[in-house]
């Protein structure tokens, strides 16, 4: 084996020994980002864009949205009640509606969407779970 190659492969094994260290979710959060990962694609990317960056004045950004990170519990009643009306994310008024996306959709999965949304593109969310999902389900909204 040339030397060049070593030294190529000692580098990619010290990425991948520092990618894993580096690792900040456990993994069962790694494996709820994963299912949050797709099901994001599934229901909400036609708005919100794959990367989380909307549609300048029609869908507002989840990536960055200071909405989202300072009220993780209004985004879960936005999925689960949908919402029409005035929204301001990061100084942006949206006056749209956003049908009840959360419907079809279980607890679990939907906190692993915003587990998903809240760790993604910029966002050091917190993660949130099926237990609190309910808890505003069963309030009806916020
Ligand atoms: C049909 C288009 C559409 C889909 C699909 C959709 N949204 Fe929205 N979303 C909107 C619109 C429009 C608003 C702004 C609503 C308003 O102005 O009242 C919004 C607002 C939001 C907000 C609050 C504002 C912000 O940017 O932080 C969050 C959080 C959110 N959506 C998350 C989701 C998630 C998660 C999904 C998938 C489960 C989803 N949305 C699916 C259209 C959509």
């Amino acid at each position: 084996m040339g030397r060049g190659l070593q030294v190529v492969l000692v580098a990619m094994l010290m990425a991948v020994a520092a990618a894993s260290i580096a690792a900040p979710l456990h993994t069962a959060d790694a494996l709820r980002m994963r299912n949050g990962h797709g099901l994001f694609n599934d229901n909400c990317s036609a708005c919100h864009q794959r990367d989380g960056a909307g549609l300048p004045g029609a869908f507002p950004n989840l990536a960055k949205s200071d909405f989202l990170q300072t009220c993780p519990p209004c985004a879960i009643d936005f999925v689960v009640n949908g919402h029409t009306g005035r929204v301001i994310v990061n100084g942006k008024p949206y006056d749209g509606s956003m049908p009840p996306i959360g419907t079809g959709l279980t607890d679990q999965d939907i906190a692993d969407i915003l587990t998903y949304v809240l760790n993604s593109w910029g966002n050091h969310g917190p993660t949130v779970t099926g237990a609190e999902v309910a808890g505003v389900r069963r309030g009806g909204g916020r």
